[in-house]
């Protein structure tokens, strides 16, 4: 898997840079998610470091040579478990920036957002979450092979206001 001589780094490698690198990195994080303040939750630069970077959740993919952000992805580990026991981890904060969207990396980083938790936790689930007005998201993540669910036990779903319904897409079945 491997586009345009992208930099990718995922899971324990991002918890593993220096100190300095993560924030430069969570910082960037931080400006991309801005374009999409109305829609998408907000994270400050510390908070990504401690809530993500740090256990191995985040997936960054960076332009080589300039190190332009060009998207990034998490995986937000639910308390509990699921029916059949499993952990679960919901798939988030996935965002491509406009400069780089309709090349493909939205769906690079759906899959390698489903290889870095498999890698890091083989038997836990992976789901999205989906309001219903994203229908580009829900059709990329259907097109990679996921499939609808009902909402796992430990998972609780708040809908903000103006928010319809939602859509569980279970992402742990997608071949990467
Ligand atoms: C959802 C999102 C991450 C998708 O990112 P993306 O990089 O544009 O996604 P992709 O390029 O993989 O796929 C989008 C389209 O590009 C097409 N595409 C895929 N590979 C391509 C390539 N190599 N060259 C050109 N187009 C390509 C896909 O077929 C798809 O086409 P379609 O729009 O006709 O279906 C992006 O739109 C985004 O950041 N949205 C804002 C945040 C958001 O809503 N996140 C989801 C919250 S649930």
């Amino acid at each position: 898997m491997k586009l345009n001589g992208e930099v990718t780094i995922t899971g324990k490698n991002i918890a593993k840079l220096p100190i300095d690198v993560k924030k430069i990195i969570a910082a960037k994080v931080t400006v991309l998610l801005k374009q999409y303040k109305d829609t998408m939750l907000q994270f400050k630069p510390e908070e990504l470091i401690i809530k993500f970077f740090d256990p191995g959740d985040a997936i960054v993919l960076l332009k080589k040579n300039t190190n332009q952000l060009i998207g990034f992805v998490k995986n937000k580990l639910w308390p509990g478990k699921n029916e059949y026991g499993q952990k679960v981890y919901e798939f988030g904060s996935w965002i491509v920036n406009k400069e780089f969207q309709h090349k493909g990396y939205g769906h690079y980083l759906a899959k390698l957002a489903v290889k870095s938790l498999k890698e890091k936790n083989p038997k836990a689930q992976l789901i999205a979450v989906c309001d219903l007005n994203s229908k580009k998201a829900i059709e990329i993540l259907k097109q990679l092979g996921s499939k609808e669910i009902n909402k796992p036990k430990n998972v609780e779903v708040l809908l903000g206001e103006g928010q319809a319904k939602v859509v569980i897409l279970d992402m742990s079945i997608i071949n990467y």
